[in-house]
C-alpha cells in the first residue's frame, strides 16, 4: 500500500512523503529500538507502560512505514494484556522519525494497525498518549471505564477505545501483562 500524505504542519517540508506501510521484519528489529530511543529518548523504559511489555507483542500487529528508497521511518506494536480477566491490547509504542513527524506517518500506521486489529478480532484497544492525537481515532478517557494502570501515569494521557460496540460494558479494573502463551502473542 503506497500512500502520499499532505504535511500537516507547514512548518515541515511541503514535499510529500512517499511511504509504504508493511509487517515489521526481523532484519528491522535491530533498527527500531535506536528509533524508539530517537522519539521518546532513552528514558523511555521507566514508564509505567513498560510494566505492560515484558512479553512477546501482540501477533500480526506489529508494522513500519517505509520510505520509497526503503528508509525507516516509523514503527507500531501492540502488547497484549489484560483488563481483569477480559482481554485487550496496549497500542504502542508509536514512534516516527523525528525528521519527518507531523507529516501524516504517524496517523497513516495507527489507521491500518487498529483496522488490522479488528479484522483479528481484538476488543479493546488501550493506549497512554497524547489525548487531541487518539481522540481522532475514537479513544476516550480510560477513567470513563474505570480502568487503572500498573503503575503512575497523567490520567488525561490514559485513554480506551472500544473496537467491537460494547465491548467495555461491565469490563473495569487493573490491567496487567497477558500470560505468556496467551493467544494472539507473537
Ligand atoms: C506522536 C507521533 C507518533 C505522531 O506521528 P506524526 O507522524 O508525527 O504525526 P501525524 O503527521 O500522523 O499527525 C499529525 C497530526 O497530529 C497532531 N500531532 C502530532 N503529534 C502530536 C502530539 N504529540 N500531540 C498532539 N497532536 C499531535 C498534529 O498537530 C497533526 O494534527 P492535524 O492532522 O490536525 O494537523 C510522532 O510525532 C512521534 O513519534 N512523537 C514522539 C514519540 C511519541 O510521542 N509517540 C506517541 C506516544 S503513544
Amino acid at each position: 500500500m503506497t500512500q502520499e500524505f499532505a504535511p500537516s504542519r507547514v512548518s515541515q517540508a511541503s514535499v510529500p512523503i512517499p511511504f509504504e506501510i508493511h509487517p515489521e521484519s526481523s532484519e528491522e528489529q535491530a533498527l527500531i529500538e535506536p528509533l524508539l530511543d530517537r522519539a521518546f529518548g532513552p528514558d523511555r523504559r521507566a514508564r509505567t507502560v513498560y510494566r505492560l511489555r515484558d512479553r512477546p507483542p501482540a501477533e500480526g500487529l506489529s508494522y513500519v512505514a517505509r520510505h520509497a528508497d526503503g528508509r525507516l521511518l516509523a514503527n507500531i506494536r501492540y502488547w497484549p494484556v489484560m483488563i481483569g480477566k477480559t482481554p485487550a491490547i496496549l497500542l504502542g509504542p508509536l514512534a516516527v522519525e523525528p525528521s519527518i513527524q507531523g507529516r501524516g506517518v504517524g496517523k497513516a500506521l495507527v489507521a491500518h494497525s487498529l483496522g488490522e486489529a479488528i479484522r483479528r478480532g481484538h476488543r479493546i484497544c488501550i493506549v497512554v498518549g497524547e489525548p487531541d492525537y487518539y481522540a481522532a481515532f475514537g479513544f476516550r478517557p480510560a477513567s470513563e471505564f474505570g480502568l487503572i494502570l500498573p503503575g503512575p501515569v497523567d490520567p488525561h494521557r490514559f485513554q480506551a477505545r472500544e473496537l467491537v460496540s460494547g465491548a467495555l460494558k461491565g469490563v473495569s479494573g487493573l490491567i496487567s501483562p497477558a500470560p505468556v502463551g496467551t493467544p494472539g502473542q507473537a
